[in-house]
């Protein structure tokens, strides 16, 4: 699929038959997030995937916006590694762990798997218990998470996005 093509076609996938996602699968949307951009090029991305039913089934009962985890068969949750810091704001990793989670996005798109960001707020009643059921250790922030799998049916396409009152040209 052509890169602008994936772009303005990709969209959130809720739906999944439930089939698994082989390893290679897995691998190469793992290696689409390593190939983000990260400020000073630290690449503090770190990856924890989980295809075990009880750990989806905990996952999903987190949040009502998670309930197709179990579905989906796999999460990626994306971390930012904060020993990867130094001279480099926190900001930044979260950013370039942000971006990984769109190259997965598309990947999977690409792949014609199915795929939703799912938000992980920090401070939110959520970060806890995903802390603790993924046993995170404490220099590890959490970004986000991504449930993918093989979709049940072709989402919609969105209703045209493109607003160009949204573009100041040389000032606000
Ligand atoms: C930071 C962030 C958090 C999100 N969290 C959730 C979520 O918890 N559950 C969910 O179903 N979708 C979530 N989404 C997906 C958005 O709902 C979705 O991207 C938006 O509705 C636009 O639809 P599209 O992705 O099909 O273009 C999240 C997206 C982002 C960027």
């Amino acid at each position: 699929m052509e890169t602008l093509e994936a772009i303005r076609t990709r969209r959130s996938v809720r739906q999944f038959t439930g089939e698994p996602l082989s390893e290679q699968q897995m691998e190469t949307l793992l290696q689409a997030g390593m190939y983000a951009p990260s400020a000073h090029d630290r690449r503090p991305w770190v990856f924890v995937t989980s295809t075990r039913a009880e750990v989806l089934e905990q996952l999903a009962a987190q949040a009502r916006w998670w309930k197709m985890l179990p579905q989906a068969g796999t999460a990626i949750l994306v971390c930012a590694d904060m020993t990867k810091g130094e001279k480099v704001k926190d900001e930044m990793h979260l950013s370039g762990c942000n971006a990984a989670i769109q190259n997965i996005l598309l990947a999977a798109h690409d792949m014609g798997l199915g795929a939703v960001w799912l938000g992980v707020c920090e401070g939110s009643d959520m970060e806890p218990p995903v802390r603790q059921i993924f046993h995170l250790p404490d220099h590890i922030r959490v970004v986000g998470m991504v449930a993918v799998g093989h979709p049940a049916c072709a989402p919609q396409q969105p209703a045209e996005r493109v607003d160009f009152s949204l573009w100041h040209k040389e000032q606000w």
